[in-house]
């Protein structure tokens, strides 16, 4: 068990930089085994699930490595074998290995995903996306077989819900398939351009994605010629916006992509910050007092449900009652009792997803737990701006989607550490 420690009140400035998305790297490396030959990834974010993922990986013989943000993966020696269950259950992207092995031997065997525990996360669009392309789905205690005997058939895919994971698994499974696919009401998230881009780079042919209809022409094969490098972290930049704006004297961040976190600046250009937006940075100027806003969670453009956490703290600084409603993940509250611990005053209804954040004037530290990811940056958060001490268990969580967050984080004049037991390194 990792233990995050924070001794609060510090101011903090300076510059910190943003790593390669998270949500697109998990969708690479399971992409990477497509591929007929050797990949490389520039901008790889230090995250834990990285390390888990590149355990999947050597269990099918397909070698890695992973030094200073860039990330090598041979494919070229790949093996059918069974998957290391540990390894899958500790993150819920590992099913995306299920569309890269149909698209790769048009069959794959693996236990259920795990990953955040955000309230109900089914997979039935994921299946549905599957079959449709030929495949037999069938399920025994936790575990997922499925099987395209008669090889996977380009065919056109309607999401009965916008999906990131089921689009992006439709994707993988579609790029060798025979034919052409047309995946309709497709998710528009930047990570599944960056995927696109990433498997056109090698020779598939897949056109409109960051549309809700993306057209994919099975290719035979797919050859590497460059370094991919990936997008910036669109949730870790809007983390360390909020971070800097509740804060911050003065802080810069670098290797930022404004175009992706409209939805999130026009909310905090409202609350009255006044960010100075540069073509790849954002810098966040000593800000003294906070409107309250109302958000929405939408699918991308809409205001992305894994920042509604991040922003709660500075939401707490408002001078008046900031409403939350998660319209994606509606149980997605699991910081709300533990930012109550540190004084906050807020409420959640987790039948209608809707959180009421009212201004509070202190923050103190307290025992608290990261249940999942973002609920783990808002509680850091609020432990940076609380009097005294915090102790976050369950820390794993935080280092499983911010790269190098606590080096990061005292860079820009922080005080934390980590109680660590795990061999990774933390930065
Ligand atoms: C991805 C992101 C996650 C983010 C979420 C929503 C990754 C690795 N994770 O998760 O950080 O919080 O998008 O932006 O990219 N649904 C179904 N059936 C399905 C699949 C999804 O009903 O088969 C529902 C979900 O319960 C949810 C909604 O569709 O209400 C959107 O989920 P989805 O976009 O699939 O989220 P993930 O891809 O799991």
């Amino acid at each position: 068990m990792q233990k995050m420690i924070i001794q609060g009140g510090n101011r903090l400035s300076g510059e910190v930089t943003i790593g390669g998305a998270k949500n697109s790297t998990v969708a690479l490396i399971p992409a990477a085994i497509l591929a007929d030959t050797p990949v490389q990834f520039d901008t790889v974010p230090d995250i834990l699930d990285v390390h888990n993922l590149m355990i999947i990986l050597e269990s099918m013989n397909v070698k890695s490595e992973f030094n200073h943000g860039v990330l090598d993966i041979d494919p070229t020696q790949i093996v059918e074998a069974e998957l290391p269950s540990k390894a899958i259950k500790s993150l819920r992207a590992s099913y995306y290995f299920m569309g890269a092995l149909l698209g790769r031997f048009h069959r794959a065997t693996l236990t259920f995903p795990g990953g955040d525990n955000i309230g109900p996360r089914p997979i039935d669009l994921h299946i549905k996306a599957f079959e449709t392309l030929g495949a037999t789905v069938s399920e025994v205690n936790g575990t997922v077989h499925l099987e395209a005997a008669n090889g996977l058939h380009g065919a056109r895919i309607f999401m009965d819900m916008v999906s990131v994971g089921a689009t992006i698994n439709a994707i993988l499974a579609a790029v060798r398939a025979e034919g052409t696919t047309v995946i309709e009401n497709a998710a528009r998230e930047p990570e599944i351009i960056d995927l696109a881009t990433f498997l056109n780079n090698m020779g598939a042919k897949i056109r409109g994605a960051g549309t809700d209809t993306i057209r994919i022409t099975g290719v035979d094969t797919l050859q590497s010629m460059n370094t991919h490098t990936i997008i910036a972290d669109r949730i870790e930049s809007g983390t360390y916006l909020a971070l800097a704006a509740a804060l911050g004297d003065g802080v810069m961040i670098h290797n930022v992509i404004p175009e992706h976190l409209e939805s999130f600046t026009s909310k905090m250009i409202e609350m009255g910050v006044d960010l100075q937006i540069d073509s790849d940075k954002i810098y966040v100027p000593k800000t003294t007092s906070f409107k309250p806003i109302h958000v929405k969670t939408m699918p991308f453009p809409g205001f992305a449900t894994d920042l509604q956490q991040p922003l709660t703290p500075l939401m707490s600084l408002a001078d008046g009652d900031s409403v939350v409603v998660d319209t994606i993940y509606p149980k997605r509250v699991k910081h709300v009792p533990e930012l109550q611990k540190m004084g906050m005053n807020i409420e959640a209804d987790d039948t209608t997803g809707t959180i009421v954040i009212k201004h509070t004037d202190k923050l103190h530290g307290a025992n608290v737990s990261a249940g999942e990811i973002r609920c783990g940056a808002a509680l850091t958060i609020a432990g940076l701006m609380a009097e005294g001490t915090t102790v976050i268990t369950n820390a794993g969580n935080i280092l499983r989607g911010y790269d190098r967050i606590v080096w990061k984080l005292n860079r820009l004049n922080a005080n934390v550490t980590i109680e660590d037991d795990s061999s990774v390194k933390i930065g």
